[in-house]
């Protein structure tokens, strides 16, 4: 089954209002393919702004993050319907940084999948191995216990509005690459674990992006993998220039 590439930019705790909405702006505006989706994931305070500047535009928009509860006494959270009226069509889930600096647990991860199927957003599950997990013969192990935590008590067919990103820790940020053998191995056995825990069907028809240190000068040999169905790009979204030479290049 043909997978639609999706490439997809993080911009983490990057850009300021006034800066995202520039940058959307100039994504937009350079995007020349329409045969792959092209996301893009502001920080909570430049999300609505930069949905409106895209209203015309082929280009998404999602979240970084987003609580369970919709709404409460929750102070310092942002929820999945927040996130819907605002303009967000995906959301990211249990990225590595949620995991290492704030607490980010299977459970959390998969109460935050259900909060974003709720409100209508598309989660992007973010899962990955550590390099001493890698270097210990834990990936595929890892990859597992992340999948099964994060996916408990879903059905085929809520599965079928998940993404996923592979993303190894020891590749965020450092330059380091996964090799295209290393990332098509490790989205083969995401792929497999989709087929056993669910079906075929959502087996087949499931993206799965690569995700560190993604570049114009490495994208095309990543997305020419054949399990390898688009990225999520950090440092170098934060550029039209590199993003593009990225949706130029998949
Ligand atoms: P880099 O592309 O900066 O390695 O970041 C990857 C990432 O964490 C995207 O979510």
């Amino acid at each position: 089954m043909a997978r639609r590439l999706l490439i997809a930019g993080n911009w983490k705790l990057h850009k300021t209002v006034e800066e995202a909405v520039a940058l959307a702006g100039d994504i937009a505006s350079g995007l020349v393919r329409d045969d792959l989706d092209v996301l893009v994931i502001p920080g909570f305070l430049a999300l609505e702004p930069v949905a409106l500047s895209l209203s015309a535009s082929s280009v998404l928009v999602g979240g970084q993050n987003l609580f369970w509860e919709d709404q409460g006494a929750y102070t310092g959270e942002v929820s999945g319907p927040f996130l819907k009226a605002a303009g967000a069509r995906y959301v990211l889930v249990g990225h590595s940084e949620r995991r290492e600096y704030f607490g980010e647990t299977e459970r959390t991860c998969r109460l935050r999948v259900e909060a974003a199927l709720r409100s209508g957003l598309l989660p992007i599950l973010c899962v990955g191995e550590t390099q001493a997990e890698r270097e210990g013969g834990q990936t595929e192990g890892v990859l597992e216990s992340q999948l099964a935590g994060a996916l408990a008590g879903f059905d085929a067919a809520q599965a079928a509005n998940i993404t996923i990103a592979y993303e190894p820790v020891w590749a965020i940020g450092t330059g380091l690459t996964a090799s295209e053998a290393q990332a098509n191995e490790a989205h083969s056995h995401i792929r497999a674990w989709l087929g056993a825990r669910f079906n075929k069907d959502v087996a087949n028809s499931t993206r799965i992006l690569y995700g560190g240190s993604v570049k114009p000068a490495n994208a095309a040999g990543l997305m020419n993998q054949p399990e390898v169905d688009g990225a999520l790009v950090g440092g170098a979204s934060l550029s039209a220039e590199s993003f593009l030479g990225i949706i130029q290049a998949a």
